[in-house]
């Protein structure tokens, strides 16, 4: 076959794969334990459930087979109104919108709001594929500093002053990737300030519905007086990823402009796994399915965090989340966690390295490591094996 020069569009100019996405197929090896990715425990999953609701469809089968309207199925979205009242939010089941998972909602937000060239406002760390959308539309991340309770609010302030941003994206709730969750006064302050200056939070809470210990936080979404808050909720981490079904929360003007954004891509989102979803979440199963999946993460956090402290160096320090499933890393500074997953996978141990979660290029001797989706066996055996390969390398 003769190569062609095929000539491709500006924004694909720099953007390579997702790193997670390249580092799971590494870890595709049947033996290597993986704290790589975000994925529920499969043991997780409400198989029986899925089973019996499929089976006892009866004739919706047929309207569930075909095209329906962008926003939603209305039982869904009547369902995801009621519920959210819990995190705080008011809404009604026109102002939800359903997405293939949260991930849609990000790219939609992006897609609704950015110019080449605009600023959007991110945490450091932050979720690496929200990143990736935002180069992909041509803007540019710029990450305002803050610390376990949230963003600064004076260091937010003065971004907004200095760089005019169109939106500022927070995984404010148990954070993709440092586990840390945001105080209730940052969450009122940081929604008060970006309301007052006309500026779009996208609030994206995949990990809200997984608390392990603590108290419950209101969204952010729940201060939002002004309408400026996209709330991005999900169903992938509480019930199945592989049914990629999340849901967007706007004021009228906000989702439509979503809406429109994703006539263009997919339509709508697929109807028998909202019929699914929504006969599952509205089932007395629901609820024991949630306290089931909580206390075992729960118990797998723990088992992580044990390990941690009986086979990782002195020099390391990490956090301990309420929630979510992620415990994030800080090594001693001359250790490039890029360069120890090498020698990580040679000894059959998996994790993503700091740097691409942060916009600027730094978290060189951070890591993320995911606890639920090894089994507790394999959380001992995997953090003594990456114990070692840190000590190994003089941590
Ligand atoms: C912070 C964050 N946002 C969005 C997503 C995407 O989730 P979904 O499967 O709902 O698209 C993830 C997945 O890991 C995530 O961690």
């Amino acid at each position: 076959m003769s190569s062609v020069q095929l000539s491709y569009a500006r924004r694909m100019e720099g953007m390579s794969g997702n790193v997670i996405r390249e580092i799971l197929k590494l870890t595709q090896q049947p033996d290597v334990i993986s704290f790589a990715g975000g994925m529920p425990s499969p043991d997780s999953f409400p198989k029986a459930d899925i089973q019996r609701i499929l089976n006892d469809v009866g004739d919706e089968l047929i309207s569930l087979l075909q095209y329906a309207t962008t926003e939603g199925y209305p039982p869904l979205r009547e369902f995801i109104a009621q519920w959210v009242k819990d995190r705080g939010i008011e809404a009604t089941a026109d102002q939800v919108l359903m997405l293939a998972g949260s991930q849609q909602g990000i790219d939609l937000a992006c897609k609704a709001l950015l110019d080449p060239g605009d600023v959007v406002l991110v945490e450091r760390p932050t979720y690496l594929t929200a990143l990736q959308v935002i180069q992909m539309y041509q803007a540019r991340a710029v990450a305002v500093p803050g610390d376990a309770d949230g963003m600064d609010p004076d260091a937010l302030q003065e971004a907004i002053e200095t760089y005019r941003p169109k939106l500022i994206y927070l995984v404010p709730t148990f954070r993709n990737p440092s586990g840390e969750t945001w105080s209730r006064e940052r969450r009122q302050i940081v929604a008060e300030i970006a309301a007052s200056a006309g500026v779009v939070i996208v609030e994206d809470d995949p990990y809200g519905m997984l608390r392990y210990s603590g108290e419950p936080v209101a969204a952010v979404k729940a201060f939002d007086s002004a309408g400026c808050v996209i709330y991005l909720g999900s169903f992938s981490k509480i019930v199945s990823p592989g049914m990629r079904l999340g849901y967007a929360i706007a004021a009228p003007e906000l989702l439509r402009k979503l809406v429109v954004g994703k006539q263009t891509v997919d339509v709508h989102s697929n109807n028998l796994a909202q019929y699914v979803v929504n006969e599952f979440c509205r089932s007395p199963r629901f609820a024991e399915h949630l306290k089931s999946i909580r206390a075992v993460y729960g118990q797998k956090r723990d088992r992580m965090l044990q390990a941690l402290e009986t086979h990782f160096p002195e020099s390391a320090t990490w956090t301990r989340p309420d929630g979510g499933l992620f415990v994030w890393v800080t090594l001693a500074g001359h250790i490039q966690t890029s360069k120890l997953l090498e020698r990580a996978v040679e000894q059959k141990v998996a994790f993503i390295p700091g740097t691409p979660f942060f916009c600027d290029g730094s978290g060189e001797n951070a890591m993320r490591l995911n606890f639920s989706n090894a089994s507790f066996e394999q959380i001992d055996t995997g953090i003594a094996r990456l114990g070692r390969v840190i000590k190994e390398a003089g941590a």
